[in-house]
């Protein structure tokens, strides 16, 4: 038998600034009970602009850093869908800016918000080559559509941080995983946009079916019956998403989709999502956060993991919570990442959102704006971004 391997420490951070929804609603006159209630949001998490990935990033791993040390940290992997660069991968900042060893690998991977997923598994395996290394994984993500259009109140943005590590403190990861790919286009960002395309009611459906598909080869692989499960954690896109694919999910089991068994099986999932919006990569974890944070004594159970990414690619797959974890969690710092966010009208947003990234080459200092641990200091080259710094 492997030793157990899984998620030691977990920690996310999130922006400078908030626009709730009843000031979106307000500006595009739509009932609030559509955002409220139809998708299941609140507010949402708006970058500043001197805040990026890579400040999210760094800011949601600095704490794991400062608890851990850096010593065995021999791989970072960063999953995100809102890259700024197409060469150099966002993460080798973080390891500058976190004073990581340079004993180390770095990478960034795509696949829509599925990367965080991607980047979990192979973490997990480098740990079980050699248990003695840990592995840190940021998943880091801006959630930006087309202002007007019906994917703006889904946005948000925060960056998750995991160190990956044997002998964990808070979930035990399990084989087996079930897995689906299918070429759809429900959801893309070409090169030449830094909105997101996408096909929203097509998305909803294509998430269900790679849901399906991926818990179906789950139970050909030999997984958990569905009864086993204490909780789910979903790609939360918006909450509403997360109790559709769970009724589907009990449907397609063959199991009673009442509503108070959904709610019990994700309502603490919610709490961060609902306020936050959309981080793409970050998504699934940042449920885990929340239930970790919000639910009761989890000691032993076992979670469901689907983890979702557009065009498209799932994974089922699950966790056992690790006895003890309660004294490992950050719930006080991830209330406070939420809460200090300073609330802006529409008109501000709306600058931010439509700010453009300069394409001459050069550097273009960037207003001093967050109160976070980490800033970018210069805008350059057509992605964005040089450098964050101090
Ligand atoms: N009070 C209460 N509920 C209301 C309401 C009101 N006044 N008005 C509308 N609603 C409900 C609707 O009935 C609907 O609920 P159901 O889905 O349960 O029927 C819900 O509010 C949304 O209403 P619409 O479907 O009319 O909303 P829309 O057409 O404007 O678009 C959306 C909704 C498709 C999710 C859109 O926000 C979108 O395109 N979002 C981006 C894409 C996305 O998030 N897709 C999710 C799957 S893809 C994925 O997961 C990857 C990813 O991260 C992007």
């Amino acid at each position: 038998q492997d030793a157990a391997i899984g998620i030691h420490d977990l920690s996310f951070a999130t922006t400078e600034f908030v626009l709730t929804h009843k000031a979106l609603a307000a500006h595009d006159g739509t009932d609030i009970g559509k955002y409220h209630v139809g998708i299941g949001q609140q507010s949402m998490s708006v970058p500043a602009a001197d805040e990026d990935i890579v400040t999210m990033g760094a800011a949601a791993a600095a704490p794991i850093t400062a608890r851990h040390g850096t010593d065995q940290i021999r791989t970072v992997v960063f999953a995100t869908e809102t890259s700024i660069d197409q060469s150099k991968a966002a993460g080798v900042y973080v390891h500058s800016l976190l004073g990581l060893p340079s004993s180390a690998r770095v990478v960034e991977i795509k696949q829509a918000c599925y990367a965080g997923t991607a980047a979990l598994q192979f973490a997990l395996g480098l740990v079980r080559r050699d248990p003695s290394q840990r592995v840190l994984v940021i998943a880091s993500d801006v959630s930006k559509y087309d202002l007007g259009s019906p994917g703006e109140p889904t946005q948000g943005a925060a960056a998750v941080a995991m160190l990956i590590a044997a002998d964990p403190a808070l979930v035990r990861i399990e084989d087996p995983s079930g897995l689906y790919t299918a070429d759809v286009m429900d959801f893309w960002r070409p090169n030449y946009r830094d909105t997101a395309l996408v096909d929203g009611h097509e998305s909803i459906n294509a998430y269900l079916q790679a849901l399906e598909g991926s818990w179906k080869d789950y139970i050909e692989q030999g997984g958990r019956a569905l009864g086993e499960f204490s909780a789910f954690c979903y790609h939360q896109p918006f909450t509403k998403m997360a109790y559709k694919a769970h009724r589907h999910l009990l449907h397609v089991c063959g199991h009673d989709t009442d509503a108070a068994e959904i709610t019990r099986a994700i309502g603490h999932t919610t709490a961060y999502n609902t306020v936050v919006g959309n981080s793409y990569t970050a998504s699934m974890y940042l449920a885990l956060a929340s239930l970790l944070d919000h639910g009761e004594d989890l000691t032993d159970k076992a979670i469901g993991f689907v983890s979702y990414g557009s065009g498209s690619v799932a994974e089922f797959f699950a966790g056992t919570v690790v006895p003890g974890y309660r004294e490992h969690l950050r719930t006080a710092g991830h209330q406070e990442a939420v809460a200090r966010r300073k609330p802006v009208d529409y008109a501000r947003y709306g600058e931010l959102h439509e700010r453009s990234f300069p394409a001459d080459g050069g550097d273009h200092p960037v207003p001093r704006e967050t109160s976070g641990p980490y800033r970018l200091g210069a805008r350059a080259r057509p992605w964005g971004t040089a450098r964050a710094v101090l």
